[in-house]
């Protein structure tokens, strides 16, 4: 086994990490909401509000901080009109783009507020830009948020809900250079800027659409044309495609060793693109007022043979848990400009940290995953440094990522992950200053492709990790093959 070196300085704090870099995202797509939280109050799954108790439960434990809705591309397609008042009342529209099927709105504004209320988190709305206008959206928005007398919240009051909903985060569109209205960077920034003018007032954080992957360009065009007081984060949305090719993404469940290197390759892509966008918001943005939103990322595989297609429905493997990892410890290392990040999708579609199946639900290695982060949520960014090991000839691909954080209690908290499936590493790291006197230790390991099934639905549980030594400034423990570790000094 050889040995890895590591360092922490735990006196050089580098950033903040915002709890919202652990943040989810929830579309009408697919069975996420419909199924997926909501099963409605009459349904014999256990509910408050319609809301499954299962789902909730599991997302209070992780402390969700916050969920963006409605969409994805169903945003920019949502007139939010036709989802308050009376349910049987409510317009039944078709769903354009996730499997034309049909959307009887019965989810809508209240029950997302509610549902928000429900799990504890701040709710981010995205407003349909690419086919809705801007008094839609202002109305919405003063319908949700405020306190005075007007039209819309008489309206609000009238459909049951006297006192405003606090609504942090409002997105201006989604992926309008795509399904949001195919829209050039020129002209989306102006449209912005436009909608952006009629929408805040209300401590309201405004996100605009971003880039898609690689587009520095857009992300030129949008901090050259909009300030700080008309933008608050701009949004950066990738996928991690285990073939690279949106034709055939491969598999979520039937992927050799080979398909498992190069998916972890690839979503180390993602280290260049926070690198990169953040070289360019730093040119216009000294002083980091404007956010990097990273509010879709994940693997994209192809859906489970027999599902809709549509609905973009795929399991979930120790694979897609390292994944995570790798992404998540990237946030971390880019406190400094990623206020937040929204893992695609919450329930049911792409990379779900749970899934249901009538009343069943089970929780993915995902999910595990984020419950063994969520000490990061608010901390401190520490420096930490690695020796490490790429595993593949031609392309990148690091053994072990990393990252540390220091919380205002003074706990250690470091999570690493082994991409390798062959090697165990002895890390030996240097803590210097440290005066911890007790060490926790979790890991979460199986075979790549295991995944949690509604018949095995612990499978792949994070355990206790044994063998850990603590002695003074120096702390040595194994880190197994394909395996994601936390670790907690106090
Ligand atoms: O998450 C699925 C889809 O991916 C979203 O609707 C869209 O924004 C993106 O292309």
């Amino acid at each position: 086994m050889s040995t890895l070196k590591m360092t922490i300085d735990k006196s050089n704090k580098i950033s903040k990490i915002n709890k919202e870099i652990y943040g989810h995202f929830a579309e009408h797509l697919g069975r996420c909401i419909y199924g997926g939280i909501y099963v409605g109050e009459d349904s014999p799954i256990p509910n408050v509000k319609g809301m499954r108790k299962d789902v909730i439960e599991a997302l209070k434990a992780i402390k969700v901080p916050v969920v963006r809705w409605p969409g994805g591309c169903f945003a920019d397609t949502y007139h939010w009109m036709d989802g308050i008042g009376p349910k049987e009342d409510r317009k039944k529209i078709v769903n354009v783009n996730w499997g034309g099927v049909t959307e009887d709105n019965s989810f809508g504004t209240h029950e997302f507020l509610d549902f928000c209320e429900l799990i504890g988190c701040e709710p981010y709305v995205s407003v349909n830009v690419g086919s809705g206008t801007v008094q839609e959206a202002h109305d919405w928005v003063e319908y949700m948020t405020s306190s005075n007398e007007s039209p819309m919240t008489d309206l609000r009051k009238k459909n049951g809900r006297q006192e405003p909903w606090k609504v942090k985060y409002i997105g201006i569109g989604n992926e309008n250079w795509g399904c949001g209205g195919s829209m050039t960077k020129d002209y989306y920034s102006d449209v912005y800027r436009q909608f952006q003018q009629f929408i805040g007032g209300y401590g309201i954080q405004k996100i605009a659409c971003g880039p898609s992957s690689a587009d520095y360009d857009w992300t030129d065009t949008m901090m050259r044309k909009c300030n700080p007081w008309q933008m608050q984060g701009l949004s950066l949305h990738h996928y991690t495609i285990p073939t690279s090719d949106w034709a055939h993404k491969g598999s979520s469940v039937d992927f050799d060793e080979k398909e498992y290197y190069n998916t972890l390759s690839h979503t180390w892509f993602m280290e260049k693109l926070l690198e990169n966008h953040k070289a360019v918001m730093q040119r216009y943005d000294n002083d980091k007022k404007i956010g990097l939103c990273v509010d879709e990322w994940g693997i994209w595989t192809d859906v489970i043979e027999g599902t809709n297609p549509g609905f973009l429905y795929q399991q979930n493997s120790m694979r897609d848990a390292i994944l995570a990892s790798i992404n998540l410890n990237l946030f971390n290392l880019n406190s400094d400009r990623v206020t937040m990040a929204n893992i695609a999708q919450m329930v049911n579609v792409l990379q779900a940290i749970v899934l249901t199946e009538g009343d069943k639900m089970v929780k993915t290695p995902t999910y595990h995953v984020f419950d063994m982060y969520k000490e990061h949520m608010e901390a401190m960014l520490v420096y930490s440094n690695i020796e490490n090991k790429q595993l593949l000839e031609k392309d990148y691909l690091p053994a072990v990522s990393q990252s540390v954080s220091i919380d205002n209690e003074g706990k250690l908290h470091i999570t690493i992950s082994n991409a390798s499936l062959d090697e165990n590493f002895e890390i030996d790291c240097a803590i210097p200053r440290a005066e911890y006197k007790n060490v926790s230790a979790k890991v979460l390991t199986a075979k790549f492709d295991k995944c949690n099934t509604f018949e095995e639905p612990e499978a792949v549980v994070p355990a206790a990790l044994e063998g850990v030594k603590l002695d003074g400034e120096s702390l040595r423990f194994t880190l197994p093959k394909c395996s994601v570790v936390s670790i907690e000094l106090c």
